[in-house]
Order: structure tokens, then C-alpha cells, then sequence
């Protein structure tokens, strides 16, 4: 097949990673004889330091026109100034909703060999799977902002399509799963919340009733997450909620550099990226953790260019050099020999 993916390094260890990931792609493109264009593109604080704007039309045009979007991370405290008038995270919100990628699909399956590398007991960590949809388009993060000498606002808006929308996704894929819905949200508090829990409600009942849906409030999920996680299939929650509750979810699988997402729209197109930012305190050091990323390639192997075959056999590679005790420093043992982005990039291969 022909296909076109843009590709954005960004900032910090983003191109470090990115690197890993499309040498993967590279290896499977070649091995099926597919022919992917793969074009990076500048996107974040290193696009600001070159046109002054953190998602140039260049960039958005490319995304726009390819077949998917392969994203390492952007940010850095050289653009985190809290007076900057620009900023490499305006960037990432701009492109996702100019693709309209609204469904955030972040998948946390916890690695056998990888349950001594979490900070949480190896009994409660056993056969976790589970899958968080993240509202991607609405909520606070695009609310109107407002500052003056004396306060600030950030205000939160959900419609009803925005909810039933995201509702629907995670219905459908809790279908291929287990059945079982959690959705959470703050409707004790927030006005948002009680039309996010209302109208969960209303389209589970119509549209799915062989998912089961149970409501729970955020600052509960918060700690049911790590008190029981087995019991968790799909997780559907608002923009901001399901940032916070997935990189805590990360520690489940042992590091933040181990989660790839997926973030969808309405068509196959889509925006690939590992959970994690840019890493500044080990962007450089060529030690980044790479799985985030080339598991995020291979879910746009899946989602994007439909190569089921090819997305489950870097899965499989990822997941074998793990089992052989392929390890960065975020996850190995302590005193034990850690590997390089590069060298763990290069053990995937191998496998591939
Ligand atoms: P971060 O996710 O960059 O890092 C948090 C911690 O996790 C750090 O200790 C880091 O070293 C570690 N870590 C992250 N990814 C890792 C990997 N692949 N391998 C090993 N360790 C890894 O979060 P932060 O430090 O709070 O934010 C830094 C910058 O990144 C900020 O500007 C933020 O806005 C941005 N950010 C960008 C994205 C994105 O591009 N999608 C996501 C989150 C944060
Ligand atoms: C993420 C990041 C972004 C978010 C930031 C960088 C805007 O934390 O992708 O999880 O909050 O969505
Ligand atoms: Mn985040």
C-alpha cells in the first residue's frame, strides 16, 4: 500500500524517540512492501524558535493531507516562561482540533516482566488491561481565558454532541472488550459534569445496553486506580480529567515512556503519541525510553493505514525484548545495566 505520514519530532526527547519509532516503520514498510512517505515536519517550541509560530501552515497543511500523524512530544522551559506570549503546548491543542481527533484512545496493558519496574505491588498489577477514552477537543483546555491584575478564568464547556460523541467510542470499543464502562467525571461539583453523567447515561440505556456503565467521580477513580486496577475495561472521562488519571495510570505499567496513544476522529486519519512530554531533565542524554512511540506507530499501522498484521508485529517485537530483559534506565533494576534509546530501538529491530 501507499500511504502519507507526517511527522512531527518536536522538542526534548521527542526526536530521540521519533527516531526509534520511524526506523521501525521503515523496517515493516520495506519487509511488507509498502511505500510510506514519511515527512517531518517543524512543530513546537522548535518551530516557534523557527517561524515564530509553534504549528506553522506548512506543518498543518502536511497533517491535513497525510494519512496520519506520528507526534514525539513538544514544550521545554525555554519556551515555559509564565509571560511567554507564545507556547509549543498552543501548538498540539491547534492541531488537534483542526484534525478534529476528539477521541483520545490511551491503552494501559501491564507487561509481565515489567511488574517489578512499577513503585505499586507486582499481586495488585497483575493482569491489568485496561483502556482510557479521553475527550481531546473540548473542555476547559479550549474554554475562553481570561486574566487581569487580580484574577484568572479558564472557563469549562461540554456540549451534548461533544459528550455523545466520545460516549459512543467508548461504547464501541468497550463491545471488543469487556463490556464494562466506567465513566468519570465531577458532577458533585461541577455543572459539567452533571450533563456529561446525564447524558452517559441516556446513550449507554438507547444505544449500547449490553455495556455495562458505572459513574464514578474523579477524585474516587483517582484512588480506585491504583487500589484495584483488574477491575477496569474502558474508561471514558472529559479532556482535562483524562490527562491527570493517565500518566497516574502509567505507573501501573511501570514508566510514563512505556504509553502510546491514539487520538481519532471521525474518519481513519489520526494523531499518534506517546502519553509523555518532552523529558527536559533527560532530553540529550539519549536515554529516553522509546516504547511510547514505536507502540504509537503501531497503533497507526492499526488504526490509520488498517495493516492489523504489521501493528501486531511491533507489538509483539516491543513486547519480546522486554520479556528478554531489554531495559532503559526509567525501568530497569537499579545497578543493573540499562540500555540507550538507540540500543533498545535497535533490539526492537532485531526482532522485527
Ligand atoms: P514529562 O512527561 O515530559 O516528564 C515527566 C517525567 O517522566 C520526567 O521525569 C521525565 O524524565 C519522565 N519521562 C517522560 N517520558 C519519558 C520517557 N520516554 N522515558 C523515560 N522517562 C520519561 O512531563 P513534564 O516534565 O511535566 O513536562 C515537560 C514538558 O513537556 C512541558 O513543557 C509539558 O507541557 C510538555 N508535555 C508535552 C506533551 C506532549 O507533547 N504531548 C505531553 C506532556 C507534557
Ligand atoms: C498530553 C499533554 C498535553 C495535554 C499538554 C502538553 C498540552 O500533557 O498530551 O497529555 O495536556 O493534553
Ligand atoms: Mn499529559
Amino acid at each position: 500500500m501507499k500511504a502519507t505520514i507526517a511527522v512531527l519530532p518536536g522538542d526534548g526527547i521527542g526526536p530521540e524517540v521519533i527516531a526509534e519509532g520511524l526506523r521501525c516503520l521503515r523496517v515493516l514498510a520495506e519487509r511488507h512492501g509498502h511505500q510510506l512517505t514519511l515527512t517531518e515536519l517543524p512543530f513546537g517550541g522548535a518551530a516557534i524558535d523557527l517561524t515564530g509560530n509553534p504549528l506553522p501552515d506548512e506543518t498543518l497543511h502536511a497533517c491535513r493531507a497525510a494519512d496520519a500523524v506520528l507526534l514525539g512530544a513538544i514544550g521545554g522551559p525555554k519556551w515555559s516562561a509564565p509571560t511567554a506570549k507564545v507556547r509549543p503546548e498552543q501548538g498540539l491543542l491547534a492541531l488537534r482540533s483542526a484534525l478534529g481527533v476528539y477521541a483520545n484512545l490511551r491503552p494501559v496493558k501491564v507487561h509481565p516482566a515489567l511488574l517489578g519496574a512499577s513503585t505499586l505491588k507486582p499481586e495488585v498489577l497483575e493482569g491489568v488491561d485496561l483502556m482510557f477514552v479521553r475527550e481531546l477537543t473540548g473542555g476547559i483546555y479550549f474554554g475562553e481565558k481570561r486574566r487581569d491584575a487580580l484574577s484568572a478564568t479558564d472557563v469549562c464547556t461540554y456540549t451534548v454532541q461533544e459528550i455523545e460523541r466520545i460516549v459512543r467510542s467508548a461504547a464501541r470499543l468497550a463491545q471488543k472488550r469487556r463490556s464494562k464502562l466506567v465513566s468519570i467525571d465531577k458532577s458533585n461539583v461541577l455543572e459539567t459534569s452533571r450533563l456529561w453523567r446525564e447524558v452517559t447515561t441516556r446513550v449507554m440505556r438507547a444505544q449500547f445496553p449490553d455495556v455495562s456503565l458505572e459513574h464514578m467521580l474523579v477524585d474516587s477513580a483517582a484512588m480506585h486506580l491504583i487500589r484495584r486496577p483488574r477491575d477496569f475495561d474502558v474508561l471514558v472521562t472529559e479532556n482535562m480529567f483524562g490527562d491527570i488519571l493517565t500518566d497516574e495510570a502509567s505507573m501501573l505499567a511501570g514508566s510514563l515512556g512505556l504509553l502510546p496513544s491514539a487520538s481519532l476522529g471521525e474518519g481513519t486519519r489520526g494523531l499518534y503519541e506517546p502519553i509523555h512530554g518532552s523529558a527536559p531533565d533527560i532530553a540529550g542524554k539519549g536515554i529516553a525510553n522509546p516504547c511510547g512511540t514505536i507502540l504509537s506507530a503501531a497503533l497507526l499501522l492499526r488504526h490509520s493505514l488498517g495493516l492489523e498484521g504489521e501493528a501486531a508485529a511491533l507489538e509483539r517485537a516491543v513486547s519480546a525484548v522486554l520479556e528478554q530483559g531489554a531495559r532503559t534506565p526509567d525501568i530497569a533494576a537499579q545497578g543493573t545495566r540499562a540500555l540507550s534509546t538507540r540500543e533498545f530501538g535497535e533490539a526492537v529491530l532485531a526482532k522485527l
